[in-house]
């Protein structure tokens, strides 16, 4: 089959290239699929950098969602035939023309939703629900803050905090990002190349400030966050794109009562990714199927412009999900 690999690790996208490589073999408790989509994560980049090795036991293939169609079934496989439209959380692999899926993280993908718009979900949802309910256990009322509103993790940041009742705040680079932002449900947009969002959230609450913020940079805007808390208030970190180390004021975190919290899913168990599928399937996936939500594509390029993907994504200029059409190898 048709994959993309990588030359050399390195900073720039065109360490990327398609190659011919073995196709993937199926487990006992896996499908074969004919990819017919997957998108891109910052993952992805750092992996492609050489700094985020892949989990042991999964593909070396960049990609950790996909949508696609069965063409194998394993020995144990019992809820899914060949033929049957699937997506899911890969774990690795997606950026290929054939990928290998776990049962229990494969699902079917509803009526009326196309493969590429299957593809856009799972790392972005997942990830947003995480943050968003299990862990920053935000209320209907509440003020939801969510860094990078833009983003692929941001967009479905907003439309779970709207579906749970928040009052939903974000922070974004660009007027037309913010625009985009309160299209989808955010009541205040903060442009951080304009604005302190610190200044602006104390300011415009009367100094109540905000209940959970979802945060994706990290060491940059750890003190604003951390001011920008109310009482009780929980931080969700999900991204460091401003950096990893940072120095800060304990003092805070306990006259505030704060609860800081983290997640990842690429590094996580079977197990808890397959819970992670079911709740996602349980609370979220009726409410896209009703058109409450949506996945937002940004862009799709041919898998052999895997390079010219991540550069368009290192640039900043996505709104929602980059996609790769992968029977355009
Ligand atoms: N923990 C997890 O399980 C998990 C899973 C998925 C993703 N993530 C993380 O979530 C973050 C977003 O991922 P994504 O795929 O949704 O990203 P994305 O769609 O590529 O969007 C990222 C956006 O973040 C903004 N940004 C980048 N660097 C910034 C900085 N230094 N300061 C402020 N804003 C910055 C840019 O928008 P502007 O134009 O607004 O600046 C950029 O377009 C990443 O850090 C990623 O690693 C974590």
């Amino acid at each position: 089959m048709k994959a993309i690999v990588v030359d050399a690790p390195g900073k720039t996208a065109d360490s990327l290239r398609i190659a011919e490589v073995p196709d993937p073999v199926a487990g006992d408790e896996e499908v074969l699929l004919r990819v017919h989509a997957s998108a891109l994560n910052r993952a992805d980049m750092m992996q492609r950098m050489g700094g985020y090795p892949a989990q042991h036991g999964a593909s070396e293939v960049l990609g950790l969602e996909l949508a696609g169609e069965v063409l194998e079934v394993g020995s144990r496989v019992r809820s899914l035939s060949v033929g049957d439209r699937v997506y899911g959380l890969s774990g690795g692999g997606g950026y290929a023309e054939l990928a290998t899926l776990h049962e229990s993280l494969a699902m079917p993908i509803p009526e009326g939703m196309s493969y590429r718009e299957a593809a856009s979900i799972p790392e972005v949802f997942f990830t947003a629900n995480t943050a968003v309910r299990t862990l920053g256990e935000t209320k209907p009322g509440e003020r939801l803050l969510v860094h990078a509103g833009g983003s692929g993790v941001g967009i479905a940041a907003i439309q779970i905090g709207r579906l749970i009742g928040a009052e939903v705040w974000i922070t974004a680079g660009s007027a037309e990002k913010c625009e985009r932002a309160a299209e989808l449900g955010a009541q205040v947009t903060i442009n951080y190349r304009e604005e302190s969002f610190a200044d602006v959230v104390r300011e415009r609450t009367d100094g109540r400030r905000v209940d959970v913020i979802l945060d994706v940079i990290g060491r940059d805007y750890w003190d604003a966050n951390l001011r920008s808390l109310a009482t009780a208030g929980r931080l969700v970190l999900v991204g460091l794109m401003g950096g990893a180390q940072t120095e800060t004021n304990l003092g805070l975190i306990l006259s505030k009562r704060l609860r800081i919290m983290g997640t990842v899913m690429r590094s996580r168990p079977l197990i808890d990714r397959a819970a992670i599928t079911r709740d996602y399937r349980e609370h979220l996936e009726p409410a896209i199927v009703a058109g409450q939500m949506c996945p937002i594509i940004d862009s799709v390029f041919p898998l052999r412009e895997a390079a010219a993907a991540h550069q368009y994504m290192a640039e900043n200029r996505n709104f929602g999900k980059i996609l790769l059409d992968c029977l355009d190898a």
